[in-house]
């Protein structure tokens, strides 16, 4: 049933105000028209779509609804070309290096996965950078577009010169970049499994979400910018900026040692550079390795030993505390089946910023209100 809903303000730290939802289909085609009106060609404008509502089908709105109208103000910025063509620069044995052109990053780890597929089909593996493109948003993508492939992938992403929100451990200052690590390894007649973390605590645009919604953020994820934990997304947006906490908890040096390698696999590797040095556009640099299981085992041998595993696992007695034990992946998985059933959810200040970025760019957008949905 499609209903008009008179959106209702987010109340202050409540737990999750009341807000529309859309169908996935519909923001695929709101965000298509977007995104070929701001310049890409509709082959890359549903390349960039189909990621971004699939970050929001995952339960990723960080990465999905939020960046509709971020992504859009970079090109309108001149940040990022909307006709930018990525391209192999250097390709010597099962490595690539790709130039994103100063590209959308999705349309760079399109030609990313579409590479390291070939050099694992022909080689075993396919190890390829990119570097010189736009954020490449969700990272786990990469990784589980090998795996929709029967592949096994791996992505190390920094944020180049700009990514200075993690203090390193024992420090107060934002550092290096959230530096998120992906895998995937794809499950016969399932849900691959898939990996898909900061090496902070939480995604930078988990905390600009909250902002959004003018709600409070876990204790353990955030300081101001004097160091003291805070649970006010506002007091890390700030300015003065505040900052994440590496992953970890109290061994939170691990969620820093593991940052730090990714500015060098990420960073150093991709040509990117690191969060040291003068500040430049914000992109991301990625280290995508894909393998092709079949080099190194049978493909009996491989779904036997994952799916004993996987029981192994899963036999385990349940914290009564948690309630349950999922794989890694099924938060995403089972949130993309309930909001292709439900629709997607929009806090009013992002759904209102499409809307004026929509109406800039010269749509006429005074139906999409309409498409909202109760959830
Ligand atoms: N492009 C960039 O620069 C950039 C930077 C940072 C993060 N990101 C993206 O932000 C997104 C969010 O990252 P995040 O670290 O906040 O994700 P998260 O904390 O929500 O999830 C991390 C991982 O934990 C798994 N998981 C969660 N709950 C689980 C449970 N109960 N049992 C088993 N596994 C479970 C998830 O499946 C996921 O693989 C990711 O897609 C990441 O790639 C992108």
């Amino acid at each position: 049933m499609v209903v008009f809903i008179n959106y209702v303000k987010p109340l202050k730290h409540a737990d999750r105000p009341l807000m529309p939802r859309f169908r996935d289909t519909d923001l695929r085609t709101f965000g298509v028209a977007m995104f070929e009106a701001a310049g890409c060609v509709r082959d890359d404008a549903t390349t960039i779509i189909d990621h971004l509502v699939e970050s929001s089908l995952f339960g990723h709105d960080s990465h999905g609804s939020l960046r509709m109208y971020e992504y859009i103000d970079q090109i309108q910025a001149g940040t990022f070309n909307p006709k930018g063509r990525p391209r192999i620069e250097r390709e010597r044995g099962v490595t690539a290096c790709i130039d994103g052109d100063g590209a959308l990053g999705q349309v760079a780890g399109r030609l990313a996965v579409e590479t390291g597929a070939g050099l694992a089909r022909l080689h075993g593996v396919g190890v390829v950078t990119v570097r010189n493109c736009s954020h490449l948003g969700r990272i786990g993508a990469y990784p589980l577009a090998a795996a929709r492939q029967g592949l096994m992938g791996l992505a190390f992403v920094n944020a180049g010169r700009l990514g200075r929100q993690i203090p390193p451990y024992g420090g107060i200052d934002g550092r290096i970049s959230t530096n998120p690590v992906a895998f995937s390894a794809p499950r016969p007649d399932q849900d691959p499994i898939l990996v898909d973390m900061t090496t902070s605590v939480v995604a930078e645009g988990k905390i600009r979400v909250a902002h959004n919604r003018n709600q409070s953020v876990p204790a353990g994820w955030i300081t101001d910018s004097e160091g003291q934990p805070t649970c006010d997304p506002g007091a890390y947006v700030g300015p003065p900026s505040g900052a994440i906490l590496p992953l970890g908890g109290v061994v939170a040096y691990k969620g820093y040692c593991l940052g730090m390698m990714v500015e060098m696999f990420g960073g150093i590797l991709s040509g990117e550079g690191t969060a040291n040095g003068e500040l430049t556009v914000r992109s991301n640099g990625m280290l995508l390795t894909v393998y092709d299981p079949s080099f190194f085992c049978e493909a009996e041998d491989y779904a036997a030993e994952l799916e004993g595993l996987i029981q192994h696992v899963l036999s385990s007695r349940v914290d009564p505390s948690i309630g349950r034990i999922r794989l890694p992946g099924a938060p995403e998985f089972d949130t993309g089946r309930e909001r292709l059933a439900q629709g997607i959810p929009i806090d009013d200040t992002t759904w209102s910023r499409i809307i004026e970025r929509a109406n800039r760019l010269g749509l006429d957008t005074k139906t999409w209100d309409a498409h909202a949905i109760s959830g």
